[in-house]
């Protein structure tokens, strides 16, 4: 029997190089993209570290032909693909009346038809191992967030096109997870695209007090082992999803509040 195999879209940083760790640990072969080379080679060289069975795939996820040759490179690297993390993604940070509509194509790019394209490419491989698929989302896919009116779209865009799909492959066997992280230390924020396209730079809020990247991968392994539908972490993003659920009206001046705290750089 070959080994159990995961793909790791964006496994280089963050969740993504968490979860690398993490499924390694459980006995996975990892295979992880990224589009930066240093990246990669780092995660590679943790991952080597780790005694763990690895491949290292230079790709941008949002481009159709690159995430199909991720996939058949880990195909043909271990034999089988048994999860598939549509992780990769990027933030924003700009009011939608400042932002270029570039800002707002590059996210439903990355974060949604990421996913739709890694998703196709892997589905027949994920159908023969009767596999799962998981989607990093976010608490923004549950409740729109200001200043990441495109982040939010594309992972409202995420979690309905994983709701469908679950049900569709429901008789195939094929598993299906939709993970939502809240605030998690990461790079994320510092990657943030800024009203103009160009990554903010730093992070606004202070990360050391988020949950970490660590602690939302072995949430995700756990997740998948028992073959969960959804995943909300943190306290803070449970509560949104609920209030937004049943009390929308006072969730909308909570969430703006929150907003204008971060845009005066007073939230810690
Ligand atoms: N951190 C949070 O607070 C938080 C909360 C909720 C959800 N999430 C979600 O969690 C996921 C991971 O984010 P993170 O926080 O771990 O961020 P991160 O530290 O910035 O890591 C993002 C990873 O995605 C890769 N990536 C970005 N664009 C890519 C592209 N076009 N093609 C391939 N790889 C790409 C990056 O590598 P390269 O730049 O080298 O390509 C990197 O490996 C994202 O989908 C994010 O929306 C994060």
């Amino acid at each position: 029997m070959s080994q159990k195999t995961v793909l790791i879209t964006g496994g280089t940083s963050g969740i993504g190089r968490a979860c690398a760790l993490a499924f390694g640990r459980a006995g996975y072969a990892v295979a992880v993209t990224g589009r930066d080379d240093a990246r990669l080679a780092a995660a590679a060289q943790a991952l080597a570290a780790a005694g763990i069975a690895h491949l290292a795939v230079q790709a941008d996820v949002g481009d159709e032909a690159a995430a199909a040759r991720a996939v058949e490179a880990t195909v043909a690297r271990f034999g089988r693909l048994d999860v598939l993390l549509n992780n990769a993604g990027i933030s924003m940070r700009a009011r939608f009346q400042d932002a270029d509509l570039a800002v707002i194509k590059r996210l439903m790019q990355t974060n949604f038809f990421g996913t739709v394209f890694t998703t196709k490419f892997a589905l027949p491989h994920l159908l023969a191992s009767k596999g799962s698929i998981v989607g990093i989302s976010s608490i923004a896919g549950y409740r729109g967030l200001p200043g990441r009116t495109g982040y939010s779209a594309s992972k409202f865009a995420m979690n309905g096109f994983l709701e469908a799909l679950r049900t569709e492959l429901l008789p195939q066997g094929v598993h299906v997870l939709t993970a939502a992280p809240g605030f998690t230390a990461s790079n994320i924020r510092a990657g943030a695209l800024a009203a103009d396209g160009a990554a903010q730079g730093e992070s606004p809020r202070d990360e050391g007090a988020m949950m970490s990247s660590e602690a939302v991968a072995d949430a995700i392994l756990r997740a998948v082992a028992a073959r969960r539908r959804t995943l909300v972490l943190t306290a803070q993003g449970k509560l949104t999803v609920f209030l937004n659920k049943w009390l929308p009206g006072l969730t909308d001046r909570l969430v703006l509040q929150h907003f204008q705290k971060e845009e005066a750089g007073e939230m810690q």
